[in-house]
């Protein structure tokens, strides 16, 4: 079989985690005050006391949370000693069960609980380690209004026009990517999922979200502590970017379905990522890429941003290097050096937001290109014409039907001519000798070369076609299957192949196949490569040696 889907590895490659980031753990490991078993009502963190220039101060009550998720935050007043420009951290004290299971999230935020701040607390630096006091009310939530307060990050509302992108490109035609762009625009459009940018601003439904999202992250990265994700998330100078479901009618609850958190260092105009997640079952979607993709566009056209920099460890750095992230560090080390800390554990990676790109509508941008260079290959060739061959494949008397080369619908329109019959690039025999002997001389070379393939060490992939219980979606991304047994039929009829041409062509279709499928990391696409290399100087070997004997 030579397949194998790089996305029925990713589900399992993606729940890996993240290690906290530079600053994180000692910020994070210092602010954790754990109590086992012992819930405290949130209060707002000191993050929101200490919030930025930026943001507004907190308003005195805490707004809504999860009825276990809010329950689960305290906060203290800490400045990170690894940031200049850090606000205070937000403590959790938690058990597992603060975590509750994201599917539930949504009826767990029908009732939440909201604390106040205490008025004295955290908004100066006398508060630091201090935990706050706090004064708990729960409030009760009515379905429908936390649908209010949820807008679209600011430039990346999706247009009507999105509703118009065209539906009959498979993706054969238009490729996976598109593909799954242009679903979830279709998704946007029709308001099922909307791109979000919320921080702590204690408006009750992105408090949820926030809340939400913060689920996610703590599932989604086990290694990183908890209460360094609530800092950060609450911090003030912290953006979170969400791809949510909105309540079906208007009516419920905001769904989270994953996000990234980042700063902008507005001065310096790059942002950090800090946390990025999808929940776990609507991974490998596509969600990942166009939450990059309304990041990217969100940074450029609100924040002024330029670049971001993120610390990923090995398990992310592929994610990342998809979305455009590179290992090298071009930014100049001024720019960001200071504002992010070094990083044992993690991989240093940036990416360039591009001035101009349509992040959120790259699809559209790359179907333009693709029509332009398929109305150029057409002013220049015919292959766009397609031919019927239907009554080529019936059978007189039970045996197929024999059919003139020179009757083959196209070949004279590609520019074949009959003096052309039999002729091969390949110059295997000399001159003498009649054409049945050169036949038998051609199948026994072929023979020769089918063995070489299948006695290889890497030819277990091609051995057989592909199972399509194996590999559900093969045969929709290719669609023109050939495998060694295949081949061997066909060498066994000593009548298909009547050129080396025809037999080398199969051959490359089945490494090319694989390599269609399969991405560059794999197993198959690796067996591919070296049994074509193989095979190749096989080819190159024997026409040599006939070269020599002529
Ligand atoms: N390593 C390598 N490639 C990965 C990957 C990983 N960990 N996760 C996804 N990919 C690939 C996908 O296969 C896909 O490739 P393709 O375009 O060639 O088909 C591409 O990246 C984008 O996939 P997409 O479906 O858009 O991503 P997603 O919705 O699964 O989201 C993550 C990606 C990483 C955010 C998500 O898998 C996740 O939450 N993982 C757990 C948390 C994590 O590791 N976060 C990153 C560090 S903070």
């Amino acid at each position: 079989m030579d397949s194998h889907s790089s996305h029925l590895n990713a589900a399992n490659r993606s729940r890996n985690s993240q290690t906290p980031s530079p600053s994180h753990s000692a910020s994070a490991s210092a602010s954790v005050s754990s109590s086992l078993h012992k819930r405290k009502l949130a209060a707002t963190t000191a993050a929101n006391a200490a919030a930025s220039e930026d943001h507004p101060p907190p308003s005195a009550s805490f707004p809504p949370s999860s009825n276990d998720d809010l329950e689960s935050i305290s906060a203290r007043g800490a400045n990170s000693e690894s940031d200049p420009e850090e606000s205070e951290d937000a403590v959790v004290d938690d058990d597992e069960e603060d975590f509750a299971p994201e599917p539930d999230q949504d009826s767990s935020i029908r009732t939440f609980t909201a604390a106040r701040l205490d008025p004295s607390s955290g908004a100066n630096g006398s508060s630091r380690n201090t935990k706050i006091k706090t004064e708990i009310s729960t409030v009760k939530l009515e379905a429908g209004t936390g649908t209010a307060g949820v807008s679209s990050v600011s430039g990346i509302v999706p247009k009507d026009e999105s509703a118009k992108i065209s539906t009959d490109d498979d993706v054969q035609n238009c490729g996976a990517y598109i593909a799954r762009e242009e679903a979830l625009r279709r998704e946007e459009a029709a308001n099922r999922l909307k791109f979000v940018c919320y921080s702590n601003d204690c408006v009750d439904e992105h408090m949820m979200c926030l809340i939400g999202l913060k689920n996610i992250f703590a599932r989604q990265l086990p290694n990183m502590p908890k209460e360094y994700i609530v800092r950060l998330l609450m911090d003030r100078k912290h953006k979170s970017v969400m791809v949510v479901r909105p309540p079906a009618g208007g009516n419920g609850i905001t769904h989270v379905v994953g996000g990234i958190t980042y700063r902008p260092y507005h001065s310096q105009r790059f942002g950090e990522i800090a946390f990025c997640a999808i929940t776990a079952d609507e991974q490998v979607k596509g969600y990942g890429t166009r939450l990059m993709n309304h990041l990217k566009e969100h940074a450029r056209n609100v924040d002024g941003l330029t670049h971001f920099l993120t610390y990923a460890d090995n398990n992310a750095v592929g994610y990342f290097v998809k979305q455009g992230f590179t290992k090298e560090i071009y930014l100049e080390k001024d720019v960001w050096h200071g504002f992010i800390k070094d990083y044992d554990g993690g991989l240093l990676m940036e990416c360039k937001i591009d001035p101009k790109l349509p992040y959120t509508n790259l699809s559209k941008m790359i179907r333009q290109q693709r029509k332009a260079i398929d109305e150029r290959i057409r002013e220049l060739s015919n292959c766009q014409n397609v031919y019927q061959v239907a009554e080529f494949q019936k059978k007189e008397g039970g045996s197929p039907k024999k059919i003139r080369v020179e009757d083959i619908p196209g070949l004279r329109d590609a520019g074949w001519t009959p003096d052309q019959w039999g002729h091969t690039r390949y110059k295997l025999f000399s001159g003498s000798g009649d054409s049945v002997t050169k036949q038998k001389q051609l199948n026994a070379l072929i023979r020769v070369l089918l063995k070489t393939m299948q006695d290889h060490s890497d030819a277990w992939p091609f051995k057989e076609p592909v199972d399509p219980l194996d590999v559900p979606d093969y045969y929709e991304i290719i669609k023109d299957p050939i495998d060694l047994k295949t081949i061997g039929k066909r060498v066994e009829s000593e009548q298909y192949y009547v050129t080396l041409d025809m037999f080398v062509a199969d051959a490359r279709r089945m490494f090319n196949n694989c390599r269609t499928y399969n991405s560059p990391d794999t197993i198959y696409y690796k067996c591919a490569t070296r049994l074509e290399t193989h095979f190749h100087s096989k080819v190159q070997a024997a026409l040599q040696s006939g070269a020599k004997s002529q």
